[in-house]
């Protein structure tokens, strides 16, 4: 089978790119990506003379480029999108275009070539979910920011498609995910890179939000399984198990680095930060059989001591000026600026 991978030189989608090459021998790849901030060549560098791989330089939201790659793969996975709630809260636009018009371009395209397409979403659709429940794929989707909402749009478009023109698709919801190549936006490798440059640790709030933590590789396993023996028409859950307040997260980090608890620094909160997400993967478990295959510990640690083996890579993105501006307007100080507080630190 030949696989159209959307948004595959990112961090989830490029784990997919490599777990299908490895986990299917006879199968070809076909990534699209529009190297947008996040896209990052370098995750696929490794595969540059696989020759059952080939990249293209494009944008879901092109029509054009769009039909003809899909009418040339057997399946489409869709990790193209923008992913940072944060990021979501300044600019809602870019969030709408591309995680809601980019997939309904994709859509029409599948629709007319007959295709199968997985959609990658998030448990943030379910919106904040209170201490001792779990989400269900058929709870109501309740998203809570730009970001969430838009994701949430994004699967209903799947779902219009389905029902209206009998486009095969199905949709995952993934809990947080970390591993090897995440832009380092994100938690987990702004906090590790934070620490190993011995610069504050940025809490939100309190510290006590809880999320699920998932490896990339595990993630990637179960949007596969879901491709090829998932029923059209259906989402699934994937979540980890794993449910850990921030501040454990952190506290792990630091004690991983060897560094110092002193390095956190409390500030304001995210607006509207949901406090929890929670996922029964129950329905992944028993219909199509995945399990993670690393626990917590494990999936936190090949995370963080991938980054102290590949300063290179983190490096070159933090020295970058879009990554530099966007931590300034975020946080309020920058990363230049060598073991200062930032200002809204508590
Ligand atoms: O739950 C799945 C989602 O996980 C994905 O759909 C999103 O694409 C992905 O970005 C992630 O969303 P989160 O908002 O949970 O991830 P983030 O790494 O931004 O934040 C994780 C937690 O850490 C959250 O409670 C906010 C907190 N946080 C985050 C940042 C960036 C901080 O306390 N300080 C920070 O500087």
């Amino acid at each position: 089978m030949r696989v159209l991978v959307t948004g595959g030189a990112g961090f989830i989608g490029s784990a997919y790119v490599r777990h299908v090459l490895a986990a299917h021998p006879g199968d070809e790849v076909v990534t699209l990506d529009l190297l947008t901030y996040a896209g990052n060549p370098a995750n696929l560098a490794e595969l540059e003379s696989d020759r059952r791989h080939r990249f293209v330089h494009g944008d879901i939201a092109d029509a054009a480029l769009v039909d003809g790659l899909v009418g040339e793969c057997d399946a489409v996975v869709n990790f193209a999108a923008e992913t940072h709630v944060d990021r979501s809260l300044l600019d809602p636009e870019a969030f709408a275009r591309a995680n809601v018009v980019g997939v309904m371009t994709l859509l029409d395209a599948a629709r007319r070539h007959n295709r199968r397409m997985l959609q990658v979403s998030t448990d943030e659709v379910y919106g904040d979910i209170p201490p001792g429940t779990h989400s269900v794929e058929g709870d109501a989707l309740l998203p809570r920011s730009p970001y969430a909402a838009s994701k949430a749009g994004g699967e209903l478009m799947c779902r219009a498609y389905a029902v209206s023109y009998g486009t095969e698709t199905v949709v995952t919801r993934g809990c947080n995910t970390i591993g090897p190549r995440q832009y380092p936006e994100k938690v987990v490798p702004l906090f590790v890179t934070n620490a190993l440059e011995d610069k504050p640790l940025p809490v939100y709030g309190d510290g006590q939000q809880i999320r699920d933590w998932l490896h990339a590789e595990d993630h990637a396993a179960a949007i596969d399984l879901v491709l090829r023996k998932g029923t059209a028409g259906e989402t699934y859950n994937v979540g980890a198990g794993n449910e850990r307040p921030n501040l454990e997260v952190v506290r792990a980090i630091l004690a991983r680095l060897g560094k110092p608890e002193s390095l956190i620094a409390y500030v304001p909160d995210r607006p509207g930060h949901d406090r929890r997400y929670a996922l029964d993967p129950g329905k992944l478990r028993r219909e199509l059989g995945w399990a993670p295959r690393r626990d917590f510990m494990s999936t936190l640690n090949d995370t963080v001591d991938w980054y102290v083996a590949n300063p290179g890579w983190w490096r070159a993105i933090r020295e970058g000026q879009a990554f530099a501006d966007y931590h300034e307007r975020q946080y309020g100080w920058r990363l230049a600026a060598a073991g200062t507080l930032p200002a809204a630190a508590g």
